[in-house]
């Protein structure tokens, strides 16, 4: 049992291997958060709170007269709001008779076998891992509002889930205006908060705050989930390191907009709030009605940031990813959007598919500009019918020739969105999300359909089912690119507009449980201009996501290594590209391009037959080393060697759980005459085991080096564990352009 409920203390404690959470039922009904932390058996938290009088903290009615016990200052599970708590909150609402008071005490508890699930939005499912479900629920007892607060627990995998269901008991109308997930009081220390922010082609980058006395606020008002803040937050002490310290990471289900807040309160007590948007949010609840929030994956490390992730791409991997791919090997593909862009023919994909084949790629992705009068990015999104001015021979003659070379097809769609140069346009303008007597704001020259609206989906789904029933297609990548703006709805009342951008992403979900479960044996690899709606909410469709369009290896290391915080390499799109590259100019090498791309789920995009015949030798060796390496790769612990940017190169490496064998990778970013001597220690080896070296690539790294900047030859083909982990392997001197290396160890005895 890993809930454990008491009733003489009125303590409900959850256990997973190396946590506990608790909370208690205060003799007066609050539910009072008493923990989230490093295992402890056996105890009631609550001792930790000692009751004062603060002046200007006011006290509820029940503990009339005492003056010690305020909302204002107690730690709460999940606190009301407008009854006498000022920090931050994780609810909102207008009730009929207009007041804005929400007050909630405890009513009862159940506990059940399984994990919960939430109508309408994706969440994470027990994969054998005998997961329990705890539901809190809690109410305000003038106007009934009542909120479920819904717990899942993964035990092994140190892995609490939370949703809330708020339903309206009471008699009148009641209007939502923010409904998070969550909200967590963390009573002592003194925390950092890591989050990945980013832009179009930059993605996830890392940046490490102090959190303080000012309500910091991390989101999206996108309507996605955004290159620019990522649904993942890390919350640290502020020591906390990869191998050290105590961390917590809130990770949400959710592909549209949301907000994580966190403030430090008066008392130095921090409290952080994670849920969907609630700009431009509200949510009609009649008598009766309910709504169900998406869920936050919550996870404590107690020793450092490495563990942290590491029970993050287990759980993503293992607990949302679905599907034949969610572990199985996806097929090395060649994508022909950065090869061709729009200007390409069916004799042109051919001859990809003719000099891609023998190189060892596996499958041939047809992207944009394939449907419609889409020569541009002007016209056509909508269109779902296939160019024949473009491919002559038609696309089920097209797939069935690319098939015959040995390639599996796969095909680009945006379903989402309409150019108003479009047959669809014309025919439907009211399905756009447009303002009423306002000019619509575009992006890239396109339009939002309104997902919410079920005959726009119907279309969607017809056009899908045409093209997937009657043509061999075997992966789609769906694209998403554009921000939503004009959130508006023709088919909404008035006083429903609010309920606009949360009922597209629940139309969206609808759409995509639809076509996965029809479909079941298509790779769908989500993507949104890159790396736009990278979050848990997509990967329960698409076990990948197309990681960013910045295909620069050397920009994508910080994109990769952001990324790598809470998503496994598994989801990671990434290809090796053409050099110099499009977004950046960069030459780099074949080798290193390949090593970049092969943490991740590796593919390529470029026009091989421009190629010289060295790169294409490399590609095949490439495609050698990812298959003899990829179990290593994608389904060992990921450990982050250097911080990012800190040095002249950075490091990762892949060891397999039980110790038995690493892979270690190398990327110089600033090749450096004279350099110090670097030793780059490895982690996750067994201490006294010994271990072959592999170093065969260690050539590449030092490519074209006159002889005189080489070092003195030092035969080192075994090292113990220890000496590797502690001592480490000693960096040679990098020499050439952005050169890489992969170096193998394996476990001799
Ligand atoms: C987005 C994607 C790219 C490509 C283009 C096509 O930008 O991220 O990979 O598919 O759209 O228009």
């Amino acid at each position: 049992m890993s809930i454990i409920y008491k009733k003489e203390s009125g303590t409900i404690t959850i256990h997973t291997k190396n946590s506990s959470y608790q909370m208690r039922v205060t003799p007066h009904g609050f539910l009072q958060h008493t923990y989230y932390g490093r295992r402890i058996e056996d105890e009631n938290m609550s001792y930790l709170f000692l009751n004062y009088d603060r002046a200007c903290s006011g006290n509820p009615d029940e503990v009339y007269p005492s003056r010690k016990i305020s909302l204002d200052t107690m730690a709460q599970e999940y606190p009301g709001y407008g009854v006498g708590d000022y920090r931050i909150h994780p609810i909102s609402l207008r009730n009929s008779d207009g007041s804005r008071a929400v007050d909630f005490r405890y009513v009862g508890h159940e506990i059940k076998e399984g994990k919960y699930s939430i109508d309408g939005l994706p969440s994470s499912y027990d994969d054998g891992d005998g997961a329990e479900t705890l539901i809190v629920t809690i109410t305000d007892r003038v106007t009934k509002v009542t909120a479920e607060l819904i717990y899942g627990v993964f035990e092994e995998k140190d892995i609490i889930t939370r949703a809330v269901r708020v339903v309206n008991n009471g008699k009148g109308t009641v209007k939502l205006t923010r409904a998070f997930s969550m909200s967590l009081d963390i009573p002592y220390g003194k925390w950092d908060m890591i989050h990945f922010h980013g832009k179009h082609a930059f993605e996830r980058q890392t940046e490490r705050e102090p959190l303080g006395h000012l309500v910091k606020t991390v989101g999206s008002a996108r309507g996605t989930s955004s290159h620019q803040e990522n649904p993942f937050v890390i919350v640290a002490d502020r020591n906390a390191c990869e191998d050290f310290g105590e961390c917590y990471g809130m990770m949400l289900v959710y592909s549209g907009g949301f907000k994580l807040q966190a403030e430090v309160d008066q008392f130095d007590s921090t409290r952080l709030v994670m849920g969907l948007q609630d700009e431009q949010f509200s949510w009609h609840l009649d008598a009766g009605d309910a709504f169900s929030t998406p869920e936050v994956i919550m996870s404590f490390s107690g020793s450092g940031l490495t563990k942290l992730s590491h029970n993050y791409h287990k759980f993503i991997r293992n607990n949302i990813c679905r599907g034949k791919y969610k572990l199985a090997r996806r097929p090395i593909l060649i994508n022909n959007w950065e090869a061709t862009y729009f200007d390409f023919t069916d004799e042109k994909l051919l001859q990809i598919a003719d000099e891609a084949a023998p190189l060892g790629i596996e499958m041939l992705v047809l992207d944009d500009g394939w449907f419609g009068e889409r020569n541009s990015d002007n016209a056509g999104l909508g269109d779902w019918f296939v160019n024949e001015k473009k491919i002559k021979c038609g696309l089920k003659s097209l797939i069935e020739q690319i098939n015959a070379k040995g390639l599996k097809f796969g095909i680009w769609i945006e379903p989402e969105m309409v150019n108003e140069d479009s047959e669809l346009y014309r025919k439907h303008p009211d399905w756009a999300l447009t303002i009423p007597g306002r000019r619509p704001n575009r992006t890239r020259n396109q339009l939002v359909l309104d997902m919410a609206r079920p005959e726009v989906r119907d279309y969607l789904y017809g056009r899908i089912e045409d093209l997937l029933s009657n043509n061999h297609i075997e992966y789609v990548k769906w694209d998403m690119n554009r921000s939503i703006a004009d959130a508006y709805s023709a088919s909404a009342p008035e006083d429903r507009q609010g309920e606009v951008l949360h009922r597209y992403i629940l139309g969206l979900y609808e759409l995509m449980d639809r076509i996965t479960t029809n479909f079941p044996d298509v790779l769908i690899e989500g993507c949104s201009g890159g790396g736009a709606r990278f979050d848990a909410g997509i990967l329960s469709y698409s076990p990948q996501i197309w990681c960013s369009d910045d295909t620069d290896p050397i920009k994508r290391l910080s994109i990769q290594y952001g990324t790598s915080f809470g998503y496994p390499v598994s989801t990671m799109g990434a290809h090796v590209s053409a050099s110099p590259n499009h977004q950046t100019g960069r030459d780099t090498t074949i080798h290193t391009r390949g090593i970049v791309a092969m943490s991740g789920t590796f593919g390529y995009e470029l026009d091989p037959s421009k190629l010289s015949d060295q790169d294409k030798e490399e590609i095949k060796e490439q495609i050698v080393q990812f298959k003899k390496h990829y179990d290593l790769i994608q389904n060992g612990l990921y450990y982050r060697l250097t911080e990012i940017k800190k040095d002249y190169y950075e490091a990762w490496e892949f060891a397999a759980e039980d110790g038995s064998e690493a892979l270690l990778n190398v990327v110089a970013t600033d090749v450096q005459p004279n350099p110090a001597l670097m030793h780059i220690r490895l982690k996750g080896l067994e201490s006294d085991a010994v271990y072959e070296i592999d170093d065969s690539d260690l050539k590449k790294y030092t490519e074209g080096c006159p002889p005189y900047l080489l070092a003195d030859s030092v035969e080192v083909k075994r090292l113990t564990g220890d000496a590797l982990m502690n001592a480490g392997y000693t960096l040679p001197w990098a020499f050439g352009t952005y050169p890489a290396f992969q170096m193998h160890f394996k476990k001799v005895k």
